[in-house]
């Protein structure tokens, strides 16, 4: 007599086996571009204004980083330390890192003037929300530093880019 009232309320119980659980609970799946390997993001205008600072007039301080490809190993190098170094590495977490690599790179070959142009978010719009904080900030350009000083970017054109770059904290750090 007992066992058919369990066994209804076992059937009640049990969730459909084909439920889409992401769907429920609103969860959006983000997919790779199959040819740039890069998530999606949301629509912007694009423009060189959104890299933050004016290019260098000439040609010589792209030489002293190395032209383009010296400016790609200094900004992959500084992403790949500053998520290796447990100051920082957190942020990076969630973070689609094939395209910060990529605008990264374009942003410093813009304001080199090493002949690209920028295709990223302007500062506020790609760190907001992030928390960044003035030591993060310290802790990103001393990696910098440390991926310049690796391609032997004479010191004094390091403080030239690092003096281009300084204005932008305010659009970075948050706290
Ligand atoms: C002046 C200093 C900085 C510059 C010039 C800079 C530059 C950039 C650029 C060009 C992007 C890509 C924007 C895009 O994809 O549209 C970006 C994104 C990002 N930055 Fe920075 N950044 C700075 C400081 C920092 C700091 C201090 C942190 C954390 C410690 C940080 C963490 C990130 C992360 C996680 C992203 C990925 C955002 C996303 O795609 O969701 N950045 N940054």
């Amino acid at each position: 007599m007992l066992l058919f009232p369990i066994a209804l309320m076992a059937l009640q119980d049990t969730p459909p086996a084909d439920i889409d659980w992401d769907k429920e609970f609103g969860v959006e799946e983000r997919v790779r571009d199959p040819e740039t390997g890069e998530l999606p993001v949301d629509p912007y205008e694009q423009s060189n204004d959104n890299a933050g600072a004016r290019q260098f007039s000439g040609s010589q301080m792209a030489d002293h980083f190395g032209g383009q490809d010296g400016i790609r190993r200094i900004a992959v190098r500084t992403v790949e330390l500053s998520r290796a170094d447990s100051r920082i590495a957190e942020i990076f977490v969630a973070h689609d890192m094939v395209r910060l690599e990529r605008t990264l790179f374009e942003q410093f070959c813009f304001i080199l003037n090493a002949g690209c142009d920028y295709t990223g978010r302007d500062m506020a719009a790609a760190h907001a929300g992030m928390g960044v904080t003035r030591r993060d900030l310290n802790a990103l350009v001393e990696n910098l530093q440390q991926a310049m000083r690796e391609e032997d970017v004479p010191f004094a054109a390091q403080n030239r880019f690092l003096a281009k770059l300084a204005p932008m904290s305010k659009d970075v750090v948050e706290r």
